[in-house]
């Protein structure tokens, strides 16, 4: 797969060595304004789907992998939107989730990173300049007046500021963008693109002119302050926000020095240092659990069974933990068992694994407050996580325990493919009582999770194999 990247990088740098990088860019964005198709490598998507529950794990993942990335990008600068946005659903009244979520499209756009990465040709070209124009679009919205400043969580289709009444800021954002948007500059700098990197991503100036530098500034200055959790209703302190400030600070680091600003690394590298003592009160040792909030300051106040998801998809999206850590464990069991004990479908005999939501106490069922549901998205990390425990325990030569967490975590896809629409689509939520998919349709950040499950099932059962033999 690594060579795949390397050559088709080349293949593009050999015709971008002819042009400067804004020529470059610029070819790139004609050859998508004459609408360019994306082609996925497969015809499989217009084959007739058998219905999801019928076919194999792997029959259906295999077609899944096609359409979730179709729908993904579909999201992802669509054409009445500005360049760059990501909308968080296609659906804009049932509910309105036509915006451009920093959240979500941060989370994506490291999605779409992964598919840049491992394409060739004008599909990678595409790809990239997807990515260019989130960066671009990233700065305009680190530029545009809003309501809380950097933290701002939402904003317009065509980039203006979102004005409405929201739970603002959420301070997880600049760090998710800056987190995504070090991964491409690492990967630019490796191919030789160090002007472009130090024009747009980051450049050593105070005041910056760049995104990543705006992201990491903000974020080294003002962890410290309380805000609005990811689920958007929780003022205070939160284990998933902090989690990302601090990756968000130990990768910016790592590329200030690359860069040459060593003092800027040196704060980053200290405010990194300086989360940790934060990070740990949230682990709960009377729970045995991660708690998502401390320092309550506002908002929602019933969530009292300290149990979140939103702790598991940080450490899913930050890495800074092994899944195989007793406290990660005792989390997701504690999760899992609470969420197979509420919900009314994971009681139905029959249907593999559980569906996962966000909290037992939630009521937000996408449109209103009915009462909570599983969620994808969640479901799908849930799995993810299993996958990434397995993959850590065959390098530490416990195959056994592996090839338990591989089954959990097949058990959990499985569920999202029986309740999936037999054309692929996945909304947010699944119904507590019947299983149908419900909520905002085709989130982007649905097909995102588990486009990223898929990868880490697809290691781990190369790995698998590879243990086997040896
Ligand atoms: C919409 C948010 O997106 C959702 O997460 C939240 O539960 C409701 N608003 C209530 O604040
Ligand atoms: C509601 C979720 O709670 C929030 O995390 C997300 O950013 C928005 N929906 C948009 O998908």
């Amino acid at each position: 797969m690594a060579t795949f990247a390397t050559l088709s990088f080349l293949a593009r740098k050999s015709l971008a060595s002819k042009m400067s990088t804004t020529k470059m860019i610029g070819a790139l964005a004609l050859a998508i304004s004459l609408n360019t198709s994306i082609a996925f490598g497969s015809s499989s998507a217009a084959t007739p789907l058998k219905p999801a529950a019928v076919a194999s794990l792997d029959q259906w993942l295999s077609q899944q992998e096609v359409i979730s990335a179709q729908k993904l990008m579909a999201n992802v600068s669509p054409s009445d939107a500005a360049p760059g946005v990501v909308v968080a659903s296609p659906e804009r009244n049932h509910p309105n989730y036509y915006f451009h979520w920093v959240r979500d499209a941060a989370l994506t756009m490291d999605t779409v990173f992964e598919l840049y990465v491992h394409a060739q040709g004008d599909e990678a070209q595409v790809y990239l300049d997807r990515l260019i124009d989130f960066a671009r679009f990233s700065r305009q919205n680190q530029m545009t007046p809003t309501k809380s400043g950097m933290g701002e969580p939402k904003f317009n289709y065509d980039g203006s500021a979102f004005n409405g009444d929201w739970c603002r800021p959420q301070n997880d954002g600049p760090a998710l963008r800056a987190v995504v948007l070090t991964r491409l500059a690492n990967y630019l700098l490796d191919n030789g693109q160090e002007e472009f990197v130090r024009a747009e991503l980051y450049d050593s100036a105070i005041p910056t002119n760049t995104v990543i530098k705006a992201d990491l500034e903000f974020t080294s200055h003002h962890w410290t302050a309380k805000n609005c959790d990811i689920w958007e209703e929780v003022y205070g302190d939160h284990f998933y926000t902090r989690m990302a400030q601090k990756r968000s600070l130990i990768e910016g680091a790592k590329l200030a020095a690359r860069l040459g600003d060593g003092g800027a690394a040196q704060w980053y590298r200290s405010q990194a240092n300086a989360l940790d003592a934060e990070i740990a009160k949230h682990w709960d040792s009377s729970k045995q659990v991660f708690v998502p909030h401390l320092g309550w300051s506002g908002g929602l106040d019933y969530k009292h069974s300290g149990l979140d998801a939103q702790t598991i998809l940080a450490i899913l999206h930050t890495g800074l933990m092994p899944f195989s850590d007793a406290r990660v464990q005792s989390t997701l069991k504690a999760l899992t068992e609470s969420f197979r004990a509420l919900y009314p479908i994971n009681k139905v005999a029959g249907i593999p694994g559980v569906g996962i939501g966000r909290y037992p106490e939630d009521k937000y069922d996408g449109m209103g407050f009915q009462g909570g549901n599983p969620w994808v998205l969640i479901t799908a990390a849930f799995a993810n996580g299993h996958y990434r425990a397995a993959l850590e325990l065959i390098n530490e030569g416990h195959v056994d325990k592996a090839r338990a967490h591989f089954h959990e975590g097949d058990e959990l896809m499985k569920r999202i493919q029986y309740h999936a629409y037999a054309n692929g689509s996945l909304s947010e939520q699944m119904d507590r009582h019947t299983g149908y998919m419900t909520a905002a349709r085709d989130l982007t950040w649905s097909h995102s999770e588990v486009l990223q499950a898929n990868w880490s099932r697809k290691k781990l059962l190369k790995a698998l194999k590879l243990s086997v033999v040896h």
